[in-house]
Order: C-alpha cells, then sequence, then structure tokens
C-alpha cells in the first residue's frame, strides 16, 4: 500500500518564531516541511523570499518542499534551489512554459513539483509527466491557509491513472483535516499538506500538541 507522508504547511505556524515551529512540527511527526511562497501577484497573499527560506534551511531535517505560488517563475528558481529547497513546485497557471520550468527546476539539483489550482483541468499536466516528481493538487484556491476543502476526489482518481506506473508523488494541498485526508487518500494522492489542522490551538505560552494533530490526520 503507499504509505502517507503528512507535509505541514508553516503558512499558519507562529510567524514570529519559525525556527521553533520547524523544528518542533519535526519533533512531533512531520515528514516533509512545506513552505508556501506567495508573491501578492500569482494569489492575492505575500509571505517569504529566499532569504527567509535559506533562514529555515538549518532547522529543516527532513524534506524542505518549496511551493511557489509566484508569477513568473523562472526568474526565481536558481535562488530558491540556492536557499535550500528539496523540491520546488510551480504551477501550470503561472506562465505559459511549464514543460521549461521544470526542465529548469530539475537542473538545479531538486526534485520538481507541477501545481494545479481546483479549475485547473488535470489534462494541463498530462505532457510533463516525465519531468516531474509530484504533482500538487490544490483543493483550495490558494493564497491562504484555513480555507474549506474542495472535493476534487475524482481528479485526483484522474491525475493517478496518468500517473501510471510512474514514480510520481500526489500531493493533497487544502482544507486537508482527519474527516478529508481519507478521501484524498483512497483517490490515489500520497503526501498531504495541513496547516491549520496541525497548528490549530498553538500559542508562544503553551505550544499545540502538534503531534496529536499530525497522528490524527
Ligand atoms: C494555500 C497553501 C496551502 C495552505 C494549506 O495557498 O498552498 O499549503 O497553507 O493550509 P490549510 O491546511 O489550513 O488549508
Ligand atoms: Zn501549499
Amino acid at each position: 500500500d503507499r504509505s502517507i507522508k503528512i507535509a505541514p504547511s508553516i503558512l499558519s505556524a507562529d510567524f514570529a518564531d519559525f525556527g521553533r515551529e520547524i523544528r518542533a512540527i519535526e519533533a512531533q511527526g512531520a515528514d516533509w516541511v512545506h513552505v508556501d511562497v506567495m508573491d501578492g501577484h500569482f494569489v492575492p497573499n505575500l509571505t517569504f523570499g529566499p532569504p527567509a527560506v535559506k533562514a529555515f534551511r538549518p532547522h529543516v531535517k527532513t524534506f524542505m518542499d518549496v511551493h511557489l505560488m509566484i508569477s513568473p517563475v523562472d526568474p526565481y528558481i536558481e535562488a530558491y534551489a540556492e536557499a535550500g529547497a528539496d523540491m520546488i513546485t510551480a504551477h501550470v497557471e503561472a506562465g505559459p512554459h511549464i514543460h521549461r520550468t521544470l526542465q529548469a527546476i530539475r537542473a538545479t539539483g531538486c526534485k520538481a513539483g507541477v501545481a494545479l489550482n481546483p479549475g485547473t483541468p488535470a489534462s494541463a499536466i498530462e505532457h510533463v509527466l516525465d519531468l516531474a516528481d509530484m504533482v500538487l493538487v490544490m483543493t483550495v484556491n490558494p493564497g491562504f491557509g484555513g480555507q474549506k476543502f474542495i472535493d476534487l476526489t475524482e481528479k485526483v482518481r484522474r491525475v493517478r491513472a496518468m500517473i501510471g506506473d510512474r514514480p510520481v508523488h500526489i500531493q493533497i494541498d487544502g482544507g486537508v483535516t482527519p474527516e478529508t485526508a481519507p478521501l484524498v487518500a483512497a483517490a490515489g494522492a500520497d503526501v498531504l499538506v495541513a496547516g491549520s489542522a496541525v497548528f490549530k490551538g498553538g500559542s508562544v505560552e503553551n505550544p499545540a500538541p502538534y503531534g496529536d494533530n499530525i497522528r490524527a490526520i
């Protein structure tokens, strides 16, 4: 069976103490650390650039999964690879040349992910599955944590069928909770991003029991 990896998104972490938060989720069972990069252009929110990702790097002992919600994406691939990303995921909607973008990501030595917004059909990635190590299926409209899950289980099934026996992960991103996780896992997803479901209830005074939240998914 396909073992499910949990990738907590630090978009829902304490923005005043990313080091502490990253160490806490990794100590309590996170498989990957999902880093949501937003540029205020591709999505209506702004988070962190390469210098911040570089600062996160020494605290990440598992796998730093960098989700670029930026457009254009090509000019920044080198910088995020330099900052220490293990995987860089670009949105198929971010520009006209996703094939070239994935080649450029792989040329840095990083794993390459391709992301689909909820309204984008699975067919959009049909011709780049040999250039991708992962397909990220957004189950919320990108820009914020804590949103309601959009049920795209059928799309996940279609992506899994298209992947066939290639070694390509399917990552689900947005609105993943203990209630929604089984749906997408059954449809073929093997990496689940969770922000609010993992970091809920945390505070500087009494850090939340992230392990309980991670195990519940
Ligand atoms: C949204 C981001 C997601 C988000 C997930 O644009 O790509 O990774 O942080 O947060 P939750 O799990 O709270 O929906
Ligand atoms: Zn994300």
